[in-house]
């Protein structure tokens, strides 16, 4: 899709970066309080200088996509990896494109940065995102394991 740019996310697209989260299967807020506190969460990625957030925009109106970044410093390592909490591309826009150009924002950001890798998580049932990281090159290189205290 020729008409959709990558551009980093400002204040005005908390509302609709919160709405794809909630696409994404992130948790919704029970509470005002709760929302409250996503939007702050949200606002330091925009604002803190070893986090990001990518957005796709279509037509200059409608964000369609996004991807979160944050800068990793490693013990073993002088440079830091690019670590991909979140990426997804709303359902009716899915196959075009979107999630190779977000990609590849963080492709150019983590040269930029001089990083050594990128690095993301993806659940077990995620089985078609599999496919389009392997697609982009990336490689399976290990296992996740989580201890859930709540
Ligand atoms: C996963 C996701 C981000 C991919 O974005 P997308 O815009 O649909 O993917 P693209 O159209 O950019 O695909 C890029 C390439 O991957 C390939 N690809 C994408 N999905 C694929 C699949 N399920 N199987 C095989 N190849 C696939 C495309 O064919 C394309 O190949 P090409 O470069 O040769 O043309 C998007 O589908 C999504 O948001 N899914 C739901 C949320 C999610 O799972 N997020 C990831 C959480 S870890």
């Amino acid at each position: 899709m020729e008409n959709v740019v990558i551009r980093e996310s400002m204040a005005k697209d908390i509302p609709v970066i919160l709405g794809l989260l909630y696409e994404l299967g992130r948790p919704r807020p029970q509470k005002d309080s709760e929302i409250e506190s996503f939007r702050k969460l949200v606002k330091q990625y925009i604002d803190d200088t070893d986090k990001k957030i990518l957005v796709a925009e279509f037509d200059g109106v409608e964000i369609i996509g996004m991807v979160s970044i944050v800068l990793l410093s490693r013990l073993n390592q002088t440079s830091r990896e690019l670590y991909i909490p979140e990426l997804i591309v709303r359902e009716k826009f899915q196959n075009q494109g979107i999630g190779k150009k977000l990609i590849n924002s963080c492709i150019s950001i983590a040269k930029e940065k001089k990083c050594h890798r990128i690095r993301l998580e993806s659940g077990n049932k995620r089985k078609e995102s599999h496919k389009f990281y392997k697609k982009l090159g990336f490689e399976q290189s290990g296992l996740s394991f989580t201890k859930n205290l709540n």
